[in-house]
C-alpha cells in the first residue's frame, strides 16, 4: 500500500518538474525565434486611404501608452514588457520628472511639466538618459543610480548585461525582483536600448496629446500612441477605494446632491476629464501629424477581451504578437492558473469590469455623469439614469464601439 502511494507520489512530482521544464523550454525557444526571425515589419502601416507613413530607416517603433491613473495601464504595459527579446520598456520614467517640477501648493506649472515631458520623453526614445538623470534624486553619480522609479518593472533593466553584479550593502529601493542585481548603470541602459529593435514607454503623466506634436513629427523617430481610457465612474470608483480620506470626501458632496464647483476634488475630476477627452478628440479627428499613429483603447474592452485587443494593439504598432506575449496573458487573466498570485494585476477581468456598479451610491455617480458627461458620451459608457438601471446586471453600461 505504502508502495503505490511512494510510487504515485514520484510520478506526480516527476509530471510536475516536467511541465515545468516545458514551460521553461518554450520560453527559451520563444526567444530563440524572437532573435532568429528579421526584426522588419511585416508591412507598412496603411490606412485605409492607401498611402503609407513614413518609417523610421531600420523598422524601429517607438510605442508610447498613454494613459492616466488606474486604467490598468501597468497591466498593457505588460503587454509590451513581456515582448522581452527585442522590446526596450521603460515604466513611469516621467515619475522623476514629475516629482521634481511638483511646486509647493502640491501642483505642477502645466505648461513647463508638459514640455520637460516631452523632451524627456525624446531623448529616452533615442535611448538617450542625460536629461531624465537631471530629475533623478538622488543626482546619479558617473551614470550609476540606486533611485529609478521602478526599475524592477521594466524586464530590459533587469536582464543581462543591464544587470550587474549584485553589490553588497548598496540599497536599492527598487531592486530587480527576477535576479539580483547591481546599481542600475545608465550607460549600460542606453547601451542596450541601442541594441534592441522597438521601445515602449508607458506613462500617466501627459495631460494634453497636443503637447507631443513635435515629438510625433520627429523624423528620428516612428511613434506609434495608444491611449488608454477609462469609464470615468470606476476610476473613481477605484481611487475612494486606494484613499479612503476621499471616500468619506466624495461621500459627503454626494449627500448634497448638487455639484460644488468650488471644490477642489470636483475642480480635479473635470480637468482630468476634460483632459483626456481633449486628448483623445485630437487623436480621434486624425490630424496629418497624428494620422495612423493614434489608437484609442478601452481598458473595459482589455479587460474583457485581453487577447483580442493585445493583438489589435501590436497588428496597429506593426510589431509581431509574440508566443511569449500571448501566454503572458493568458495566464495573466485566468485566476484558476497555476502562477495565481505572481501578479499584482491578475483578476478575473470580466467580472471585475463593472463591479464598481455595485459599490458606488447612486448620486456619487450621478455627479461624476454631471462632470464628465461629455468624456462619458465620447467612450460610449451609458449614464445610468436611476438606480435601478446602475445596478442591474443584465444590462451593461459599456456600448459596444469600434474606435479607429
Ligand atoms: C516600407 O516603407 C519603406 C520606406 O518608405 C520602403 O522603403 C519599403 O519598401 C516599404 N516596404 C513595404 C513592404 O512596403
Ligand atoms: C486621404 O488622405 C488625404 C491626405 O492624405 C486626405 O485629405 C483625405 O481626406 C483622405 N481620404 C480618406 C477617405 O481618408
Ligand atoms: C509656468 O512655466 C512657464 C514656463 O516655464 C512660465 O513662463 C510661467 O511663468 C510658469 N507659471 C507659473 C504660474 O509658475
Ligand atoms: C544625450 O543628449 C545630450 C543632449 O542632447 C548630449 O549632450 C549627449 O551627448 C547625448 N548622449 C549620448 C550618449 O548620446
Ligand atoms: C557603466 O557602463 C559603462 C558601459 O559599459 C562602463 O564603461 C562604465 O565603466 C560602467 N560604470 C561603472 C561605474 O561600472
Ligand atoms: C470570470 O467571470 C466571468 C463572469 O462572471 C465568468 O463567466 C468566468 O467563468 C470567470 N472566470 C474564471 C476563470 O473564474
Ligand atoms: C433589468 O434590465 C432588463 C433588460 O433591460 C429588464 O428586462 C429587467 O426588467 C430589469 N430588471 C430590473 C429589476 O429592473
Amino acid at each position: 500500500m505504502r508502495l503505490k502511494y511512494t510510487i504515485t507520489f514520484i510520478f506526480i512530482v516527476a509530471l510536475v518538474i516536467i511541465e515545468r521544464e516545458n514551460n521553461i523550454i518554450a520560453k527559451v525557444s520563444d526567444k530563440i525565434t524572437s532573435k532568429q526571425t528579421p526584426q522588419t515589419p511585416l508591412q507598412n502601416f496603411t490606412k485605409p486611404n492607401g498611402s503609407s507613413l513614413p518609417s523610421a530607416p531600420d523598422g524601429r517603433k517607438h510605442i508610447l501608452l498613454l494613459a492616466s491613473t488606474r486604467t490598468g495601464s501597468s497591466f498593457v504595459g505588460e503587454f509590451f514588457n513581456q515582448q522581452g527579446g527585442n522590446m526596450f520598456y521603460l515604466f513611469e520614467p516621467l515619475w522623476h520628472v514629475e516629482r521634481m517640477l511638483t511646486l509647493d501648493n502640491g501642483g505642477t506649472n502645466a505648461s513647463a511639466s508638459g514640455s520637460a515631458y516631452r523632451d524627456v520623453l525624446r531623448q529616452l526614445f533615442l535611448c538617450n538618459f542625460s536629461l531624465l538623470e537631471s530629475f533623478i534624486e538622488p543626482p546619479p553619480q558617473a551614470h550609476i543610480t540606486t533611485a529609478l522609479f521602478r526599475r524592477e518593472s521594466s524586464q530590459s533593466l533587469c536582464e543581462k548585461p543591464v544587470c550587474t553584479p549584485f553589490v553588497k550593502k548598496v540599497f536599492e529601493r527598487y531592486h530587480c525582483r527576477t535576479r539580483r542585481c547591481g546599481p542600475l548603470n545608465l550607460t549600460l541602459a542606453s547601451e542596450s536600448c541601442l541594441q534592441k529593435q522597438h521601445l515602449a514607454i508607458k506613462s500617466v503623466r501627459i495631460r494634453q496629446l497636443e503637447t507631443l506634436r513635435t515629438l510625433v513629427e520627429d523624423p528620428r523617430m516612428d511613434m506609434r500612441i495608444i491611449q488608454l481610457v477609462r469609464d470615468p465612474r470606476a476610476v473613481l470608483a477605484s481611487r475612494m477605494v486606494a484613499f479612503s480620506s476621499n471616500y468619506m470626501h466624495w461621500k459627503r458632496l454626494a449627500i448634497g446632491g448638487e455639484v460644488p464647483e468650488d471644490d477642489n476634488e470636483v475642480r480635479k475630476l473635470r480637468g482630468n476629464c476634460d483632459n483626456i477627452r481633449l486628448s483623445a478628440e485630437v487623436g480621434l479627428k486624425q490630424p496629418t501629424w497624428l494620422r495612423g499613429r493614434y489608437m484609442l483603447v478601452r481598458y473595459e474592452d482589455i479587460a474583457r477581451f485581453p487577447m483580442r485587443k493585445a493583438a489589435e494593439m501590436y497588428r496597429f504598432t506593426g510589431i509581431p504578437f509574440t508566443s511569449t506575449v500571448k501566454t503572458w496573458i493568458l495566464r495573466s487573466t485566468q485566476a484558476s492558473s497555476a502562477v495565481s498570485g505572481i501578479y499584482s494585476t491578475q483578476k478575473n477581468s470580466s467580472q471585475q469590469v463593472e463591479k464598481w456598479r455595485f459599490n458606488m451610491p447612486f448620486k456619487l455617480v450621478q455627479m461624476v455623469q454631471k462632470v464628465c458627461g461629455p468624456t462619458l458620451n465620447l467612450f460610449g459608457y451609458k449614464f445610468a439614469e436611476n438606480e435601478e438601471m446602475l445596478t442591474n446586471k443584465s444590462m451593461s453600461l459599456i456600448e459596444e464601439r469600434t474606435f479607429l
